[in-house]
């Protein structure tokens, strides 16, 4: 708890990064991955190895986008650095550890930006959505969203449910609805290659493998069927209870469009 708290003051965040919970998540976040390594490493690596597929036959490198970087645990950000001429990385905060993993790169840069597009609302300075994406991306060959987009409904939402009411906004299930949405409609209109990995669903199971309760975790949208599934055990048995283990269902299109225009 005292380490966190120490963390968060050290964390090279933004005051609104602060005030609105990504600083404290992102060090919760990174605390958890330090705890549940062995638990999370298959994950991480089947996600890196989405990326590299995105990356393989890519005729063009010139500008790779990744979409909340974070810690980059699951972003190969040597391969990325070493595949094209420059690699931006985006999110709300860029703490510690992914900044020292990107250290010694020359041509990978930072850029804080709020992919929810919610910022001023949650700020009460405004009643609509702002940009999810930033404008680097219309000017991307790949533009990878990693682990990104169960994440972006969570904070906007706990926020609406605090306060009743959000702008116009009401319902906390068509705001998080709404949120994911705007995502992959953003990601949809972009010229780049979208490799595309998120989690989709949360199951608590017991220690006899019962499942006691399912989350949806993007609000009833569907990106489509994935050509690449796993299982993420987010908190394994001991973390979050004794007796019971939250395990993520993960989905990854190394061509998110590509796959879909295929028919797939
Ligand atoms: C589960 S982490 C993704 C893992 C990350 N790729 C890594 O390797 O650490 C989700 C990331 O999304 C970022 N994020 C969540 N909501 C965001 C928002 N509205 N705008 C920008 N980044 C956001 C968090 O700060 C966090 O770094």
């Amino acid at each position: 708890m005292l380490l966190d708290l120490l963390h968060w003051l050290v964390q090279p965040a933004s005051p609104a990064a602060r005030r609105l919970g990504y600083a404290g998540d992102s060090v919760r976040l990174a605390a958890r991955s330090q705890r549940c390594r062995a638990a999370w490493a298959p994950h991480l690596a089947a996600a890196k190895d989405a990326v590299r597929a995105a990356m393989d036959d890519l005729p063009r490198r010139d500008t790779a986008v990744v979409l909340g970087s974070g810690l980059l645990d699951d972003v190969p950000i040597d391969d990325l650095a070493g595949a094209f001429r420059r690699v931006v990385l985006v999110d709300a905060v860029h703490p510690w550890r992914g900044r020292l993993r990107a250290r010694g790169h020359r041509n990978v840069a930072r850029l804080v930006h709020d992919l929810s597009g919610t910022r001023d609302l949650l700020l009460g300075r405004g009643e609509g959505f702002g940009p999810v994406l930033p404008p680097v991306c219309r000017e991307a060959d790949l533009v990878v969203s990693a682990n990104l987009l169960s994440q972006l409904p969570i904070l906007p939402v706990a926020r609406l449910e605090a306060a009743g009411r959000l702008g116009p906004w009401t319902d906390p299930e068509a705001f998080g609805r709404r949120i994911v949405a705007a995502h992959l409609d953003a990601l949809a209109g972009l010229p780049a290659r979208i490799c595309l990995v998120t989690d989709r669903d949360e199951t608590e199971e017991d220690r006899a493998g019962r499942i006691l309760e399912r989350i949806d975790l993007l609000y009833g949208v569907d990106p489509g069927p994935a050509p690449r599934e796993w299982e993420w055990v987010l908190a394994p048995f001991g973390e979050v209870a004794r007796d019971r283990r939250l395990v993520h269902g993960v989905v990854a299109w190394p061509d998110w469009r590509g796959w879909h225009d295929m028919g797939a």
